[in-house]
């Protein structure tokens, strides 16, 4: 064997390094009585195209919807922002919803997309420097966490970006949290356009997230791929079953890896036990009035200064500004 095919040999079969903060993660929430697995972890490569895919599904009207919407209020949202201000996006992915905003808003000084994921990002940035000849200034950050703006830009005029109904992924007290963080970030006169399912009939809600093709499912069951590939776990994934229901006195579409029956799984060198039917729990995705967001966002030090809901009353977008 040359040394080249050995080298390549090498790096094949040397075991990666196991992230210890996804096993601890991964080991205190399988050991809860109901069990959970922390949703940041279903984005790495594979998680990331299938969330693209669902986002293209016919029974998940969320991008649709507010897509439609933030090109039909474009103009009114760009009058209410006026010219000269710095536009904040906290999880910027390939900011194709920027896009819609972009075009419409005038004379903007400045575009700051967070992310993190950092080679997307810088991707991202470049391409819509380029296509609207707009200075970007990307922050490689986790936008849930405490950080703060580059020195280059000047807390004035700035206006947050947080659409996908991604806020609905927070318990409401976080939300709220999450809200106050981002008025002292973006400092006072700030301006916060933010996107927001709607309540609605249960099983339009649920189709959403348990979509005919077996994508959403796919999406989550991916957890599991990652545990056994990254942590040594050993999940069947013909063992459980994705599922997806609306807890109406929540006000929330929960989302659930179902143990199809009595089973023990090794993982970190611990034993873990489920019954049949038995669940993790994945992810929640609360749902809201405009009403009750505005309620919220009043908790986080905002007040509404305008909402757009689609005709057929789906989903909301909302401008904020900063008490
Ligand atoms: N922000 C999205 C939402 O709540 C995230 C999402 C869509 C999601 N489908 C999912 C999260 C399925 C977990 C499982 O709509």
């Amino acid at each position: 064997m040359t040394a080249v095919a050995e080298t390549v040999l090498d790096a094949k079969t040397e075991p990666r390094p196991i992230d210890e903060a996804f096993l601890a993660s991964v080991l205190s929430g399988l050991s809860k009585r109901q069990k959970t697995i922390e949703s940041k972890y279903f984005y790495d490569a594979r998680g990331s195209q299938l969330f693209d895919a669902i986002t293209d599904l016919d029974e998940y009207y969320l991008t649709r919807a507010e897509t439609a919407l933030l090109k039909e209020q474009s103009a009114e949202i760009a009058t209410l922002i006026g010219t000269g201000a710095t536009l904040v996006e906290f999880g910027s992915g390939s900011s194709v919803k920027t896009r819609i905003l972009l075009d419409a808003l005038a004379a903007l000084r400045l575009y700051v997309p967070i992310d993190i994921s950092g080679e997307h990002l810088d991707a991202a940035a470049k391409q819509v420097a380029a296509d609207f000849s707009l200075p970007v200034i990307p922050l490689h950050a986790d936008y849930t966490s405490r950080f703060t703006l580059p020195h280059q830009v000047s807390r004035d005029r700035l206006v947050g970006f947080f659409p996908g109904s991604t806020i609905g992924n927070f318990e409401p007290d976080e939300a709220a949290a999450f809200l106050d963080r981002v008025r002292s970030l973006l400092g006072p006169a700030a301006r916060l356009l933010v996107g927001a399912d709607l309540q609605k009939d249960p099983a339009r809600l649920e189709a959403a997230y348990d979509d005919a093709q077996g994508v959403t499912a796919a999406f989550n069951l991916n957890l599991l791929v990652r545990i056994n590939r990254e942590l040594g776990g050993d999940f069947s994934l013909e063992a459980f079953r994705h599922k997806a229901l609306y807890n109406a006195e929540e006000g929330r579409v929960e989302m659930h890896l179902v143990s199809l029956a009595d089973q023990s799984l090794s993982l970190g060198g611990r034993q873990i036990d489920f019954t049949a039917g038995e669940t993790i729990h994945t992810e929640n995705s609360y749902k809201y009035s405009l009403e009750s967001f505005r309620e919220l966002a009043q908790r986080g030090g905002w007040r509404s200064e305008a909402a757009w809901t689609d005709p057929e009353g789906l989903f909301s977008f909302h401008a904020l500004i900063a008490e």
